[in-house]
């Protein structure tokens, strides 16, 4: 196949230092100078990048054996051979064979009851503490404890909590530099952003082994994810390795807890700039037969809004692809090598779909539904985000508990606006709220 590859901006450095500081602003401007799709050249190779539902469709419905993970040499280093993100073809589809009974859908019931509680005890903390609250700071404490009890379990609480520390910690460290090229991967007196990243994930490394050499000696038949992984077999009947499950459980560990903790702080700000919406929650939430967390998961305008939020604002602004064979895209031909990208911050806002796009407005997706490849949050196809129910779940019970508790109001009258933190995007304030 000869290639037929779409206009684009020149310079790798400078494209890539435009995604990482303002995704949406990068590539807006681009589809306006060449049209969508668009091929970008990053640190970590070219990119097609597109927001037009009818290519997003080709792209999450080709065959999963065509693709690699994108950005593996950089990626690797950092989570590790036995992280789903960088596992590719086969060794992927047999991984997701494995993990995704313990996220599904039906599993949920099992860790809402937890959610609802840690997020109650963490707002009486914060209320402890003074009358203003960081909601980044209170979403991060949730949404950490919460995946720190679906992953290990009740027992052991002083474990819990040095994880949860060393966790803190390795995000702290972690620069977003070093996931978009591996020439930042380099040591220097124990003082580059690799070497502190290092020294992070070692802690973390030793107390995750320490924790495991404690559940052979007393294994438990827990219904957390280390019990249930630990029991599970491969198809081929395997069982999987302490440093394999080590790698996986730290992925679900760090890719699940910043992303629902940004997405409800995202929600706390849009519900509490748009009174209108905020009053008709408020009303569900006054109309609803109790307070319960399966009663919250249920509320279809509480639903919404977790929608909406992740529409408005969502964390992974493209979902990338690396092409194993050339591939047609439309009316281009893209080459081995390459990736491409469906860009969530395009298709997101694409008027057409979501009319007065800028807006927040959960009523939209109570009067129509969207396509999987119109709106996308979670990604798609064969990699679709292992977590997306659970945190659809979460967002709703302690979104639904929090504003069941007290009416809010926010301290600053700002507008917050979406900036970089690692591999995703939060808001730019840690949103302050206060009891009315
Ligand atoms: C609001 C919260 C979340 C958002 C917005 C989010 C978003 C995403 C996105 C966009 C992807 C890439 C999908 C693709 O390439 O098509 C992804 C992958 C992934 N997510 Fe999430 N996620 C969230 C929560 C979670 C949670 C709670 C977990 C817990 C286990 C999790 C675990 C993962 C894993 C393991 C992958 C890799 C899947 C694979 O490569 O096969 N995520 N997520």
């Amino acid at each position: 196949m000869t290639s037929v590859l779409p206009p684009g901006p020149k310079g790798k450095w400078r494209s890539t230092w435009k995604i990482v500081r303002n995704p949406r602003e990068a590539l807006e401007g681009w589809v306006r100078s060449y049209g969508d799709p668009f091929l970008v050249p990053t640190l970590n190779g070219p990119v097609v990048i597109t927001g037009r539902s009818e290519l997003i469709r080709e792209i999450f419905g080709r065959d999963p054996s065509l693709y690699d993970p994108f950005a593996t040499p950089a990626l690797s280093p950092i989570l590790g051979q036995g992280s789903m993100l960088v596992m590719g073809g086969d060794t992927h589809r047999r991984e997701r064979k494995l993990v995704m009974p313990m996220f599904h859908g039906d599993r949920m019931r099992a860790y809402g009851q937890a959610m609802q509680q840690i997020a109650m005890t963490k707002l009486d903390d914060c209320l402890a503490r003074g009358p203003v609250i960081s909601t980044l700071d209170l979403m991060t404490s949730i949404s950490l404890e919460v995946i720190v009890r679906t992953v290990f379990g009740v027992s052991h609480r002083q474990m819990s909590e040095s994880i949860m520390d060393a966790i803190r910690k390795v995000v702290r460290k972690t620069n977003p530099i070093l996931f978009f090229s591996t020439k930042t991967h380099f040591s220097f007196l124990g003082l580059s952003p690799w070497d502190r990243f290092q020294a992070a994930r070692l802690q973390l490394r030793k107390l995750f082994n320490e924790l495991y050499e404690q559940r052979q000696q007393n294994p438990t038949d827990g219904e957390d994810i280390f019990s249930m992984m630990t029991a599970a077999r491969y198809e081929d009947g395997e069982s999987i390795t302490r440093d394999h499950l080590r790698e996986e459980l730290m992925t679900f560990l760090l890719a699940g807890h910043e992303t629902s903790a940004i997405a409800m702080t995202w929600a706390i700000y849009h519900l509490h700039t748009n009174p209108a919406v905020l009053e008709t929650l408020r009303e569900e939430l006054r109309t609803l037969p109790d307070r319960s967390f399966a009663s919250l998961a249920a509320a279809p305008y509480l639903k919404a809004v977790v929608q909406e939020t992740l529409r408005i604002h969502p964390i992974v602004t493209e979902v990338l692809r690396k092409l194993r064979t050339p591939m047609s895209l439309g009316e281009w031909t893209i080459p081995a090598g390459f990736a491409v990208a469906p860009a969530t911050v395009l298709a997101h806002y694409n008027s057409a779909a979501y009319p007065d796009p800028d807006t927040f407005q959960p009523e939209r997706f109570l009067e129509r539904s969207y396509s999987p490849f119109e709106y996308f949050p979670f990604g798609g196809g064969h990699r679709r985000c292992i977590g997306a129910a659970f945190a659809s779940y979460e967002m709703a019970i302690v979104l639904g508990t929090i504003l069941g508790e007290h009416a809010w109001e926010l301290v600053d009258k700002y507008q917050v606006t979406p900036s970089r933190r690692n591999l995703t995007m939060g808001p730019s304030t840690q949103v302050p709220i206060r009891k009315m």
